[in-house]
């Protein structure tokens, strides 16, 4: 009996895939191949979401296609030529229009901080109220990682071009894994990997958004917390991190707290399903809220270390029951875009 329904479970598996054999329509596939809407697979890792004027931009790392382990570096250090930041728009986060490279690579100057060369990791976008520019932070590194500092880039519209300002290292102290949080207040924080991977720093920007100041916080100090992600429900704030592995899988941790700036309080993995101490093979890289509804989609990236352009995108809801959030693994699901509702 039990080997019946197994083979009736993967009859019905191979039937839901081969309707779908990759990410198409308005639903979302987690971890198969996602092409954007002219039919090329979608290029934007460490990437983050930023919703504007009904419109849904996703930014990540344009990946090189060819990957390579720098040389004279002792630990797994894989990668690609950096290829500056993509820029995605959507209105329904599942259709995906490719709107160039709007952070373009400073192909000529060898000691620029965006030379080929270079790390550029994890850019995340927010616009500022007050001065009308899209700010874009991201961590910029050079080939060994030993650089370690977040690089900031404006422009005047979501799909740039940006303008690269400086990379720098937040009140002197080494940054790596990043992201931005605006609070509802218009405040925005950045969130690094600091003192070497080992505590995670969460310093206020200024007003314009392109410097951090000096009021920053030390969150899990010696814990190694890395790819960070926040969210705020109901007043909430909440943190999702991995461990530090370089490119290969681990488990997440979520924390949660009353302020934006800590303390955070772990509150274990928040996975559920089969792989769920691995992350799903994935690792956190942001929380989107979708506009207009209590729906929070946990983008991971699902790395191929040896071939990072293949690199693949994990995007799951979270669930709420009593309060706590948990992320349960699901082969397909669609988001609660009022596009979908409309269609
Ligand atoms: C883990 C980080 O989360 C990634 O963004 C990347 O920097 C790799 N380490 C490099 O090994």
């Amino acid at each position: 009996m039990r080997i019946i329904s197994l083979h009736a479970s993967i009859v019905t598996l191979a039937v839901t895939l081969a309707a779908w054999p990759a990410q198409s329509g308005s639903i979302i596939t987690p971890g198969l191949e996602w092409e954007d809407t002219n039919g090329s697979p979608i290029n934007a890792h460490g990437g983050g979401v930023m919703y504007h004027d009904g419109v849904y931009y996703w930014y990540g790392e344009y990946k090189g296609d060819f990957t390579y382990r720098s040389p004279g570096v002792g630990w797994d250090c894989y990668r690609t030529e950096a290829g500056g930041v993509s820029c995605y728009s959507s209105r329904d986060l599942c259709n995906w229009t490719f709107e160039g490279i709007v952070l373009e690579p400073d192909t000529v100057d060898t000691h620029s901080d965006i030379h080929p060369t270079m790390v550029i990791e994890r850019p995340k976008v927010v616009y500022n109220d007050r001065t009308h520019q899209f700010v874009m932070w991201m961590h910029i590194d050079n080939h060994n990682y030993g650089k370690a500092t977040a690089g900031v880039a404006v422009s005047d519209t979501p799909t740039g071009k940006f303008r690269f300002i400086e990379a720098m290292r937040p009140n002197g102290q080494i940054c790596r894994d990043l992201t931005v949080f605006k609070d509802d207040d218009d405040q925005a924080y950045l969130i690094y990997s600091s003192e070497d991977n080992a505590t995670l720093h969460i310093a206020r920007l200024s007003d314009d958004y392109l410097k951090p100041t000096a009021h920053y916080t030390r969150n899990f100090p010696n814990g190694f917390r890395e790819a960070p992600a926040m969210f705020k429900r109901q007043g909430k704030y909440y943190l999702v991190t991995s461990g530090c592995t370089g490119w290969d899988p681990n488990e997440a941790d979520l924390a949660v707290a009353d302020q934006v700036m800590g303390p955070y309080t772990p509150m274990g993995n928040p996975c559920r399903g089969v792989d769920a101490d691995k992350t799903f093979y994935g690792q956190s890289t942001f929380v989107i809220a979708v506009e207009g509804t209590d729906q929070y989609v946990m983008m991971l990236d699902r790395w191929n270390k040896r071939d990072l352009i293949a690199s693949r995108y994990i995007w799951l809801p979270f669930e709420w029951s009593d309060g706590k959030p948990s992320i349960p693994w699901r082969d397909v699901w669609a988001p609660n875009t009022a596009c979908r509702a409309a269609r």
